[in-house]
């Protein structure tokens, strides 16, 4: 069966991911820990497969030893590069696309993939990836990983939109803007669900200035969007890392 989608620029970089993985074993572990088969797809994993390395390590170490992370590229030339890398059975690198290459994976971590496809053709590869059966983090962050977003998803489709950031590196909640995940990047315009909520985002940051760091004035700014009404979730451990989640319809586009 031919792949579906497209070979894209393979950039990535060490530990550019962190903060999805760290994410991840949080939002998943249960998932993952009551799997007879704990099996995550790292979709697109790029030019070289580090950041899969890290995954399959990092989720070992704060879930199960027996996670197995399958790297799946469109990229012929790719799969052949990351073999070395390969540490079968519990990380191996194949040819797959969106149909995920005819697996069954619990988990599925696809970054910096979609935003270099047409917005038009982000609900199709969700509902692709989705069909499996998997619970779908899908995501865009900058070179580092210092500002990154994501979506999480599932069969029955967009379920929570979250901005994560390195407080210490964050200037202002509108850096986020250009991180949006593909679904919802060209949305942001007045009018529209993601704009009047990076907004009121900025707005509490504005209003919660402390000489005690950003940490302090992140959880302050979040603090103050949900007296505002704005549902948050997850809790304090969550949000201390720079982290927010929002209910996905609180984002969602209009138009
Ligand atoms: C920018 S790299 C992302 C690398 C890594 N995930 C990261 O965030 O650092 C995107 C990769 O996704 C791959 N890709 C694009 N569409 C794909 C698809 N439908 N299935 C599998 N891989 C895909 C490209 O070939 C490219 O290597």
């Amino acid at each position: 069966m031919k792949p579906l989608g497209a070979i894209t620029r393979g950039t990535t970089n060490p530990n550019r991911l962190r903060r999805v993985d760290n994410f991840i074993a949080y939002r998943c572990g249960d998932l993952l820990r009551a799997a007879a088969e704990p099996l995550v797809v790292d979709l697109g994993y790029g030019a070289t497969p580090v950041t899969a390395v890290e995954l399959r390590a990092r989720l070992a170490r704060a879930v199960r030893a027996e996670v197995t992370v399958v790297g799946l590229e469109i990229d012929i030339v790719r799969v052949n590069d990351a073999q070395p890398a390969a540490d079968p059975p519990r990380l191996q690198f194949r040819r797959g696309g969106f149909e995920l290459a005819g697996l069954r994976p619990v988990v599925v971590r696809a970054f910096n993939v979609l935003r270099q496809y047409a917005e038009d053709e982000v609900a199709p590869a969700w509902r692709a990836m989705t069909a499996t059966g998997a619970f779908l983090v899908e995501g865009t962050c900058d070179e580092l990983g210092r500002v990154a977003t994501w979506a999480c998803v599932d069969a029955t489709g967009p379920l929570t939109l979250t901005l994560s950031a390195r407080l210490s590196d964050l200037d202002h909640p509108a850096t986020f803007a250009e991180r949006l995940p593909k679904a919802l990047i060209h949305h942001n315009v007045p009018g529209e669900p993601i704009h009047d909520f990076l907004d009121r985002l900025g707005a509490a940051w504005d209003a919660s200035a402390t000489p005690f760091g950003p940490r302090q004035r992140w959880l302050a700014a979040v603090d103050r969007l949900r007296g505002d009404g704005q549902p948050v979730l997850d809790g304090p451990a969550r949000w201390r890392r720079g982290e927010l989640t929002i209910p996905w319809p609180a984002s969602a586009p209009v138009s």
